[in-house]
């Protein structure tokens, strides 16, 4: 029986890589729905880009959901620099033509996890946790009926992308993180200590291409143009790739390492606001509520995503 997972999500040329992985596994995972929120761009753009998405995978039968517009306490930090005034610049999609669904996406994910049977339900974030926070904060029962929560999101030893401390997931809403690391609910976290490892080169990139389909030159076009940011950023053979190692996560945990330990995020501090403060080396007598991921198997990485995406239209 496939996983049914749900994407909360900001695409976000990553995040439509993820969707993309996801979409092209049905034997191991059902998406039931997918999220936007906030983040990477405005809402709107993100959820216009779910949508595009879906139909580039032709599964006009996942809905498309909207959350919230903007983090719980905090005024909205975006990302154009990186992923283009629409979120998705690079392979030029269609407008979307399925409809955004009317319900609220925090109300989508509350209903739908008190409606299945407990533990049955993975919730995979790729952006920040606003929806999540808020769903938790609306329907506390929730929390036990979640399977686990698979995030990307925070950095330790890779330290931050979008300030010297933080990932930019868990900076643009800090709260929510917070709200969401004490749910009590299984969280493993994708980091940008494994992000910074999954390295999308100009050979991971030419064999995507070369698969000859429309996902995969979409793709292609989508990682060319989010990558130049960072190519300059980090003058690395190679770009992180980020939210699509959720995915690969779920597919397949063995390209992954890491340990279960006590993950706290930072609220007060100006200068270290958002920071995921990591007891990797259980110095303190924290409760272990995460499993912190610090090591992925780039190559087995690659092979799995160019797989995956070779079975799309
Ligand atoms: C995260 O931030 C976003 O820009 C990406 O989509 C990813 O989710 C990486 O820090
Ligand atoms: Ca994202």
């Amino acid at each position: 029986m496939p996983r049914k997972i749900i994407i909360d999500t900001d695409p976000g040329q990553d995040d439509a890589v993820a969707i993309l992985m996801a979409l092209a596994s049905p034997e191991e995972l059902e998406v039931l729905g997918i999220v936007a929120v906030a983040g990477n761009v405005g809402l709107h753009h993100n959820a216009n880009n779910a949508r595009k998405v879906v139909e580039l995978a032709c599964r006009h039968d996942v809905p498309v959901y909207a959350g919230c517009a903007r983090p719980m306490r905090r005024a909205l930090v975006t990302a154009e620099h990186v992923h283009g005034d629409t979120g998705l610049n690079g392979p030029d999609l269609p407008a979307p033509t399925i409809p955004l669904q009317s319900q609220h996406g925090v109300d989508y994910i509350i209903d739908t996890l008190m409606r299945a049977e407990a533990g049955t339900i993975t919730l995979c974030t790729l952006g920040p946790l606003t929806n999540i926070a808020m769903a938790l904060i609306k329907e506390p029962r929730i929390a036990e009926r979640i399977a686990e929560i698979v995030m990307m999101g925070g950095a330790y030893f890779e330290v931050g992308n979008i300030t010297p401390a933080a990932e930019f997931n868990i900076y643009v809403d800090p709260e929510a993180a917070d709200v969401v690391m004490r749910c009590g609910a299984p969280i493993t976290i994708l980091p940008l200590d494994v992000t910074h490892q999954i390295q999308s080169t100009p050979d991971r990139l030419a064999a995507i291409l070369n698969l000859g389909n429309k996902s995969g030159q979409a793709v292609h076009a989508m990682l060319t143009f989010s990558e130049t940011f960072d190519l300059q950023k980090y003058g690395w053979a190679g770009a992180p790739l980020h939210d699509p190692t959720v995915i690969a996560y779920l597919l397949q945990p063995d390209l992954f390492e890491g340990r279960h330990c006590n993950v706290t995020i930072e609220t007060a501090s100006e200068l270290t606001m958002g920071m995921t403060v990591t007891d990797y080396w259980h110095v303190t007598g924290k409760i272990r509520n995460a499993t912190y991921m610090r090591h992925g198997d780039a190559d087995g990485f690659y092979r799995l995503l160019t797989e995956r995406l070779a079975r799309l239209p």
